[in-house]
């Protein structure tokens, strides 16, 4: 069998929750379910129907085109590639120092714990680069860590000792780090005040409904009001007030006990907490991990956490108010009326879609910290007709005792009122030129299978049209009067990724896939200053079968006008291409590469047969320093 820490984040959700062979669920779909009936009508083939052709014409004439690039092939190259007329050149990889005094990068022996704790941290994902004056500060998310690759130093690719494990521990987090541009390349300013690193282990405010909750209680923090650290985040947000949001995702596989037989309540079980843990050991180093001796820290993360990166001295605070769940990104939208509006997607397999609004209105200057604090939940139902709704997830409406369980319980909540399942939400962007928002749903091997552990059938049809899903899609939705807080809205697909070389039924994709720009597993998404969608893979890389023709992960463009997307920048081998912010002057790109080489295969981007492979950040520009985005 494999190491949990070897899984991927669905094999450990089924390693830990082992499905039975066929379910009754199975035996109804096969007899119900045929695919062309299910996706008939509900997608938008190259970019139109529900819209109307008025707002997305199917063709757009070669002189309209909104790309400043020729495609690019696919790749299986160890290397980073873009098209003609662009560079990208890596800014900062794991274990890079962000202070002198700490030792450069050891190859060797991937640094210790106390190396780990003052270099750049592993696996970065979510980013930002806020303006302060005239410095530029970025802040990126640093998710997690492979075991073959921090420990990879060590005979068996296991920890030998417990530094060892705090070394994983400190690659987690948070790393600000202040950023410099000289003739063209962007480089880390070493020793900046504003260099910081927010490990697992840094305090952080709890704050909005769940604050001072009974299960928000630990043998630590008695009052259920100070955290210890964020750690998993994945996708990013950032406020219109220049805070940075962390989302917090597969927080569950760093919870473990000795004692494989420890009770899994039904709340664990929804959340995926189990004795088994995903192989980080930290319950071997910190009692906080150990389920044996602290039953409420779980309930401490899966949240949203504000950090004010320009300050070095500020508190990051955990938000309760935006939930609890497997958090991708959070995407923030000023509404009309000056409400905030945050879409949140949970990336798990049949699980949701929300959407939060701020009781209290934005307004330049004035008193922020409430806007994420105080406001209301809501999960979406997708109906098949193209509309849709919000739920509200109301003590009332759930049924739960207040807004507190609800905050802590979000999934539970969810399923209370009906939401519709999803194909594992990622990332959700809003058009900055319309009122439209989409959200990547990456893949479903369970779609039509069966349900999350303690969660609801994943009915085939909707915006989750085909059965074991393998490709993804991405879905868009227009809120009613273009108006955010509206409770109803109209939805259809973007794109159906797919294979059209090796399928020609609904694997091959929509129209607007085709064997020149066909990929897998959308999952990173944002839209840029000219309402262009960028969109990030993290999916199958084996370049055979299903995914023959698909090579390396890769970014693309789409336009969400006419529907054409097209493949901008190809990854190194085994990477995920993931994270993706601008230079203020939108003269740079930063892309975010996620383990390089996860799977033993590759060195980039040191490039030498003995170098390790580093999760980097790549600044792309344009040789005639012209805008990219
Ligand atoms: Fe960390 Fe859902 O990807
Ligand atoms: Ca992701
Ligand atoms: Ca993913």
């Amino acid at each position: 069998m494999k190491n949990p820490n070897d899984m991927s984040f669905d094999e450990f959700d089924e390693y830990i929750n082992p499905r039975p062979s066929e379910t009754d669920f199975d035996r109804v779909l096969d007899r119900a379910m045929s695919r062309r009936d299910v996706l008939k009508g509900v997608v938008a083939l190259g970019g139109v129907a529900a819209f109307g052709n008025t707002l997305m014409p199917s063709q757009a004439s070669a002189a309209q085109t909104r790309f400043a690039f020729d495609a690019i092939a696919i790749s299986t190259a160890d290397d980073v590639t873009v098209p003609p007329g662009y560079t990208a050149r890596v800014l900062s990889s794991w274990g890079d120092p962000l202070w002198s005094d700490a030792p450069d990068f050891d190859h060797a022996t991937r640094g210790t714990g106390e190396s780990q704790a003052r270099a750049f941290g592993d696996n970065n994902d979510g980013m930002e680069v806020y303006p302060h004056g005239d410095k530029f500060v970025l802040i990126v998310n640093n998710e997690y860590t492979n075991r073959s690759v921090i420990w990879g130093n060590r005979a068996e690719g296991e920890a030998e000792n417990d530094d060892d494990i705090l070394k994983g521990m400190n690659a987690h987090g948070l790393t600000v780090v202040e950023i410099q541009q000289n003739y063209g390349t962007w480089s880390m300013v070493k020793d900046s005040p504003y260099n910081r690193r927010l490990t697992p282990d840094v305090e952080m405010d709890i704050t909005g409904p769940a604050a001072g909750h009974e299960l928000m209680k630990t043998v630590a923090d008695p009052d259920g009001m100070v955290a210890r650290g964020t750690f998993n985040n994945c996708g990013n947000g950032s406020t219109p007030w220049g805070t940075y949001l962390a989302c917090e995702e597969n927080f569950n596989g760093y919870f473990a006990t000795e004692d494989q037989e420890h009770p899994v309540s039904e709340e664990m079980q929804r959340y995926g907490i189990s004795p088994a843990g995903r192989g980080y050991g930290w319950h071997q180093i910190d009692d906080r991990f150990d389920l044996a001796k602290e039953s409420n820290e779980y309930n401490r993360h899966g949240y949203v956490t504000e950090v004010d990166a320009t300050d070095p001295d500020s508190r990051p605070k955990k938000r309760t108010a935006l939930g609890r769940f497997k958090h991708e990104n959070a995407e923030v939208v000023v509404n009309g009326d000056g409400h905030i509006v945050v879409y949140l997607g949970d990336d798990e397999r049949g699980e949701f879609l929300y959407r939060y609004i701020s009781d209290g209105v934005y307004a330049p200057g004035a008193e922020t910290d409430s806007l994420l604090e105080k406001g209301k939940l809501y999960a979406a139902k997708f109906n098949d007709d193209g509309t849709g709704e919000w739920l509200e997830l109301s003590p009332e409406a759930t049924g739960m005792a207040s807004t507190a369980e609800v905050c802590i319980h979000t999934r539970q909540a969810a399923s209370a009122i009906g939401a519709t399942t999803m194909d594992r939400p990622e990332w959700v962007s809003a058009n900055p030129k319309a009122a439209e928002v989409y959200c990547c749903l990456t893949n479903n091997s369970n779609r039509g299978i069966e349900p999350n552990a303690g969660g609801d059938e994943t009915t085939v049809g909707g915006p989750n049209p085909r059965k074991a899903n393998k490709y993804g899609q991405i879905v868009r939705w227009r809120p009613d009067s273009a108006d955010h807080t509206s409770s109803s809205f109209a939805w259809d697909l973007y794109v159906l990724a797919g294979n059209p070389v090796v399928h020609s039924d609904d694997r091959a994709g929509s129209s607007n896939i085709s064997d020149g720009n066909m990929f897998n597993s959308p999952d990173g998404l944002k839209f840029d200053s000219n309402g262009m969608l960028w969109i990030q893979t993290d999916g199958n890389y084996s370049n055979e079968e299903d995914f023959a023709g698909q090579g390396n992960n890769q970014m693309l463009l789409g336009d969400p006008f006419t529907g054409e997307i097209r493949r901008f920048l190809t990854g190194p081998k085994q990477a995920e291409i993931t994270g993706l912010t601008w230079s203020p002057d939108r003269r740079t790109m930063f892309v975010g590469i996620q383990h390089p080489g996860e799977r033993g295969e590759g060195h980039w981007p040191d490039g030498t047969e003995t170098s390790t492979p580093r999760s980097s950040i790549v600044a792309v520009t344009r040789d005639d320093g012209g805008l990219v985005g």
